[in-house]
């Protein structure tokens, strides 16, 4: 069910050093930050030839990283994310497996204008989980 593997998502505490190490010293092509308020993070794109990473960052006072970060001073991998063709027939195929998916259990519009949603850690080897619609 689950295709490409769309990003790891690494939460930081300090952007501008974190893009640093991913420019100069892993030598990755990276983004300017982009703020997105609506998700409480500012992020910069790591591109790689298979994937992305994305450096997070807590935006404003409701960030959903902020407790992340607090528990993880030095950052930390948040979630990974996996893209599937359908995301409603995703969800309803976990949650018929017992898997528990976050919030309302709706499909939100994610990052990357596209929906997705996360499933509880507990349920998939302590790893958030993001399903993003391919
Ligand atoms: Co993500």
């Amino acid at each position: 069910m689950i295709g490409k593997l769309n990003h790891v998502a690494i939460a930081v505490p300090d952007l501008d050093a974190a893009t640093r190490l991913y420019r100069d010293t892993l030598g990755a092509k990276v983004s300017e930050p982009v703020p997105q308020p609506a998700h409480g993070v500012t992020v910069v794109f790591v591109e790689l030839p298979n994937t992305k990473v994305e450096l997070l960052h807590p935006l404003g006072d409701k960030s959903p990283i902020a407790a992340f970060l607090e528990k993880n001073a030095a950052g930390g991998i948040h979630h990974i994310c996996y893209e599937v063709d359908d995301i409603l027939a995703a969800r309803d195929r976990l949650k018929a497996e017992g898997a528990r998916v976050l919030g309302d259990g709706e499909p939100k519009i994610g990052a990357h204008d596209k929906p997705v949603l996360f499933l509880h850690p507990k349920d998939f080897c302590g790893t958030l989980v993001e399903l993003e619609q391919a």
